[in-house]
């Protein structure tokens, strides 16, 4: 028995390793990195000695660099200058800053695009894409990949055992695909490999529909705009599997040459879906994300399921490669945000397990696209108003390093979230107003806010440790996604399906079963009908009174043992007095299907009847709404964050007195103001 507690403690132990193990760090300060866009390439190197000295004096401990310099790397083909590259990671070792270099990919030069015009995408209208902006390269193109390689082992070669060194950014926000003959081939290939037959091919996406049947590979289209869901969706898993190869042609150049010390990454886009992140993810020693705001203010809600999001990647903490210093130059609106924003931001990221965050950028080129971006300094050489916020992020990091150094978020709920299920949803919304991402966070912010970590992975994901899972608008479940769920909940586990799920199968077909599909035995339910609203539907049940707006799912069931949760109200005569929700008991666990969009007061009441079935206590209930808990634990740590986000002070009594990392005092209660954050273990 003591040697069984041994073992498990162990295996606990070496679950939380990872986490601090898989994420560089700097010779200098070990755990909590801020950090910056630099572009030496854009300015004499007289200069860089004074931009230095203000990245040391705001504690900035790492710049990223690199990614766009191409010309500057290989001004001719073949003929290589790394020597200014050098001496700028050396001038920056000399100020404590380490280094990110960037592969300077996604922004290839004139005489390349010139001498192999293959290297250059052609756009989804059939034009090409030409040189003076980025990402005009062809993902699939055999001869960029060759280029890319050699560029990406000659800084490897130069640069991948220097100490000052910690990491590489592979290319930079992939997203643009080609429409090429050439690629169009490869996608033929791909679907070959997978199908193996035509016949297979159609029947499985039904190509008998609109006489679309194949006769040769070489007929079947790069889809543009509408088209078969089979196809629209081979498609999107052809461009995610050509971006992995993308990347990795450049991984296997880099890791040739380079220390294992020096981590791997990419910066990803949130919430973007031009390809399935956890494909591409896979690859990569961690995961990091471009955090901005664009218009208007912070969400901690939504930004912070972004987080939790890209920390699903790969399961263990990730970096924020890139955030506003303010104020963006892409959005309808640049408003600058409020002070005292930029730092709550800063503290946003880290709560939800960032161990690095790094403004973009340091100072604007002064010509170039980017002119009206935020920035660090201004075009004077001289700091902006922020950036004395982003020096206090810096000495707070420093300060806080220790206490969060080998921490994490822990969860014991999950959400899913699945690229197939967005796409296909996206292509058929049936309403307009049906966003799978606005109904993934509508679940999260009631969970998040009793449950306070929740993390959100995909439905291939290993589920043992959550006590509860929710899967919102799971429209199209694999049979291995639908196996994990099944062994899931017959181990115990208390799953929620919500509307829309399980309704397509791996090729984006329609199951022959009602929705749940390959779920719905389990349930002892199914779907009978779904309905877009035109006109909300009164709900009413075991959460209180609501109601129903832009879609209905009106359920029934056949197990005796499945309980009606919630009902429709009189509506469009269909739906009338029909069950809205519906749960069963497996063994200790139980699946529950919710066929009705929840408003705020219902879904409130659902969030805390899922974490009391699931045997799950809400933490610090009482906190004012206004008031974002975030906990990282880990080492033996436990450590709380928080911000208050609403306009007016409030004060936050604790259940015990607790030790204030900041300040260095023990305290019982804080009072924060607006953006006012508190750091307590
Ligand atoms: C038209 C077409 C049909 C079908 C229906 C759908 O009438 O002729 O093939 O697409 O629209 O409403
Ligand atoms: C992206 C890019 C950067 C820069 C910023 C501006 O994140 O990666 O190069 O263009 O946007 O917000």
């Amino acid at each position: 028995m003591l040697k069984k507690v041994a073992i498990c403690f162990a295996l606990l132990i070496s679950l939380f390793v990872p986490v601090a193990a898989q994420l560089p760090s700097t010779p200098y300060s070990p755990s909590l990195l801020l950090g910056a866009a630099w572009y030496p390439e854009q300015w004499p190197e007289s200069r860089w000695e004074a931009d230095l000295s203000l990245m040391e004096a705001a504690h900035i401990h790492f710049v990223r660099i690199n990614e766009f310099a191409w010309s500057s790397l290989e001004p001719r083909e073949g003929d290589y200058e790394l020597d200014w590259l050098d001496r700028a990671v050396r001038a920056a070792e000399r100020h404590h800053i380490a280094v990110v270099i960037g592969t300077p990919t996604a922004a290839p030069p004139a005489w390349l695009t010139s001498k192999y015009p293959e290297t250059l995408r052609t756009m989804a209208d059939g034009r090409k894409d030409g040189h003076g902006n980025r990402a005009q390269f062809n993902w699939s193109n055999p001869k960029y990949r060759e280029l890319a390689a050699k560029i990406a082992a000659r800084l490897a070669e130069r640069f991948g055992n220097d100490a000052n060194v910690i990491g590489w950014q592979i290319d930079n926000e992939y997203g643009n695909e080609s429409y090429d003959a050439q690629t169009q081939a490869q996608f033929q290939q791909w679907l070959r490999g997978k199908y193996k037959t035509l016949e297979n091919l159609n029947a499985r996406w039904t190509t008998a529909y609109w006489s679309e049947t194949y006769q040769d590979w070489a007929q079947i289209p790069i889809p543009v705009g509408s088209g078969n869901p089979g196809l629209l969706l081979q498609w999107k898993e052809f461009v995610s599997d050509t971006w992995r190869s993308y990347q990795r042609n450049q991984i296997d150049a880099i890791r040739a040459h380079a220390d294992p010390r020096q981590k791997i990454t990419t910066n990803m886009m949130g919430w973007f879906d031009a390809f399935d992140h956890y494909t591409v993810a896979q690859d990569l020693d961690f995961a990091s994300w471009d955090n901005y705001v664009g218009t208007g203010h912070l969400d901690p809600v939504r930004t912070g399921a972004t987080h939790d999001l890209t920390r699903g990647f790969l399961r263990r903490n990730f970096w924020v490669m890139e955030t506003q210093p303010g104020v963006v130059n892409w959005s309808p609106n640049n408003n600058m945000l409020d002070k005292g924003e930029v730092r709550a931001m800063a503290w946003n990221d880290i709560g939800h397990g960032a161990d690095a965050v790094e403004f973009w950028q340091w100072r604007s080129a002064l010509n170039g696209q980017e002119q009206y971006h935020g920035v660090l300094l201004g075009a004077d050489g001289t700091p902006v108003p922020v950036y004395d916020e982003v020096k206090q992020i810096g000495a707070e990091f420093e300060k806080a390093g220790p206490a969060l150094d080998g921490t994490s978020v822990d969860s014991q709920v999950a959400i899913l979230q699945d690229y197939e299920s967005r796409w296909a949803i996206n292509w058929q919304r049936h309403n307009s107003a049906f966003d799978p991402v606005d109904a993934l966070v509508s679940y999260y912010a009631s969970l998040r806010a009793l449950a306070r970590s929740v993390d959100i992975v995909a439905d291939t994901a290993p589920l043992g440790r959550y006590k509860l899972v929710v899967a919102p608008a799971l429209n199209l479940l694999t049979p291995e996604a639908a196996k994990n769920l099944e062994a899931y909940v017959r181990s115990g586990g208390h799953l929620v399906l919500t509307q829309r799920s399980a309704l397509k199968d791996e090729d984006n077909s329609l199951y022959p079963q009602r929705q749940p599909g390959p779920l719905a035995e389990l349930l002892g339910a199914r779907v009978e009908q779904w309905y877009s609203l035109d006109k909300p539907v009164p709900i009413d049940g075991e959460w209180g009174a609501g109601e129903n707006r832009i879609w209905a799912e009106q359920l029934s069931f056949s197990a005796p043992e499945t309980r009606t949760l919630m009902r429709y109200g009189k509506s469009n005569g269909w739906l009338d007095g029909q069950p809205a929700a519906v749960t069963r008991s497996v063994g200790q666990g139980s699946i529950t299907y919710i066929g009705a969009g929840l408003d705020g007061k219902t879904m409130k009441a659902a969030a805390k009847w899922m974490m009391r079935e699931a045997g799950l206590n809400p933490i610090m209930s009482d906190l004012p709404d206004d008031i974002d808990l975030a906990i990282r634990s880990g080492n033996g740590k436990r450590v709380f964050i928080f911000t208050n986000y609403g306009v007016s002070p409030r004060t936050i009594t604790l259940p015990s007195p607790m030790e204030d990392v900041l300040t260095g005092g023990t305290v019982s209660s804080v009072t924060l103001p607006q953006y006012g954050v508190a750091i307590l273990r």
